[in-house]
């Protein structure tokens, strides 16, 4: 019998963080999930922002029979504007941008304009995010794997250096801003100067993540690493996440950025943009560009919960940090909703069967338990040890 083309599909393995968040799910009652990246409260439900709420309830009483057309390839205007004020600040530079399906959606594009661009390599620091290594691959970039921690599991820049410098040619680097996903460890303002510093005499670009601007140090205290690298005239990609900081997931609300020098360029690369978006999903959902624009009429509320995220986070870390061994707490440091513990995959295994779910490569969401059942979650954990 002769095979049917879906049974030559090869098999694809499930993402592993949705595979372990929806495991993690089926286990019923008492589970310790610290799997899938979302905030949530201590009633242990995504932590929903009351600015972006009521945003939303004026957006949909202001819907209009025109909001049900097409949207604009690039986004609407407004929305790009309200972003691009978010990420730079009152030093807005030439840019082409489009809105995008989250962070994911802006990540893709860049990653597939740096390829139109004739760029055919790309370094990411590991550990990272599992969808940057499948997102670059499928982009059709050769990947270079550098590690950007030391012995000691802390940030280091020096083997980035060394592998930046000895690059063929133009090469994409693919950098997170902070609140770094998997480990939370993110490089200091001097370690960034050094990269910057490096990175300035070679002619390669950076794709910086910026998936959660406002969790680190606040909005403003969270465009370090940007104005490091604008500073130091290195060509930059951005990609922008409204999922985490106006807390939209699951509207798909993102924005691709490049920074450019000139008019020519700009209009070449938001035609280019455009086109990319097309082919892919052509233009993104605009209900959350709505929200966002909403929210950013008037940013007194937001900011205040902005804040009050952060908190959250910076709290429950602590209280795990307390109560867990010396030897864990520098690598506990840091910013966001992760870290990351050198947990063998058989001590993994153990803590399932206690009903502790983290993902494979030992990444726990902090927030993802409620802080009443932070000492019995830190119980689990040091008894794998
Ligand atoms: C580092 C990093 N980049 C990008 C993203 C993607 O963000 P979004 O959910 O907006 O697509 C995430 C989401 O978890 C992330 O952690």
């Amino acid at each position: 019998m002769t095979k049917n083309s879906f049974q030559s599909l090869p098999l694809s393995r499930p993402d592993p963080i949705f595979a372990i968040a929806a495991e993690a799910k089926a286990a019923g009652p008492g589970v310790l999930d610290a799997t899938i990246g979302v905030l949530l409260g201590d009633d242990g439900k995504p932590v929903i922002l009351e600015s972006v709420l009521q945003a939303m309830e004026k957006v949909t009483k202001d819907f209009t029979k025109n909001d049900f057309t097409y949207p604009v390839l690039a986004g609407l205007p407004a929305y790009r504007e309200v972003a691009e004020r978010l990420i730079f600040g009152e030093a807005q530079p030439s840019v082409a941008s489009i809105a995008t399906t989250g962070g994911t959606g802006a990540l893709s594009l860049n990653l597939r304009l740096a390829r139109r661009m004739g760029i055919e390599r790309a370094i990411l620091l590991t550990p990272s995010w599992v969808n940057h290594k499948n997102m670059i691959e499928a982009a059709g970039l050769t990947l270079t794997e550098v590690s950007y921690l030391d012995e000691d599991l802390l940030p280091t820049t020096e083997p980035l250096i060394v592998a930046a410098k000895a690059m063929p040619g133009p090469t994409l680097i693919i950098l997170q801003s902070g609140c770094h996903n998997p480990t939370g460890r993110d490089f200091s303002a001097a370690q960034w100067k050094e990269i910057t510093d490096a990175l300035s005499s070679l002619s390669h670009i950076i794709l910086l993540d910026l998936a959660y601007q406002g969790w680190a140090e606040g909005i403003a205290g969270d465009r370090l690493a940007l104005g490091l690298i604008m500073k130091s005239k290195i060509p930059v990609l951005l990609a922008w996440s409204a999922s985490k900081n106006h807390g939209l997931y699951s509207f798909r609300t993102g924005l691709a950025v490049a920074v450019l020098e000139s008019e020519k360029e700009r209009v070449s690369v938001e035609q280019h943009y455009a086109s990319l978006s097309r082919t892919l999903y052509s233009g993104a959902p605009t209900m959350g560009q709505m929200i966002v624009i909403e929210v950013q009429k008037n940013t007194g509320a937001w900011e205040k919960e902005l804040d009050t995220a952060r908190e959250i986070l910076d709290t429950r870390r602590k209280l795990l940090t307390s109560l867990l061994p010396d030897e864990w707490k520098p690598l506990l440091a840091g910013h966001g909703m992760f870290t990351q513990l050198p947990l063998s995959s058989d001590q993994l295994q153990t803590l399932k069967k206690q009903k502790v779910f983290l993902t494979p490569d030992g990444r726990i969401n902090i927030s993802g338990i409620p802080t009443e059942k932070i000492e019995l979650f830190a119980r689990h954990l040091t008894s794998v040890l």
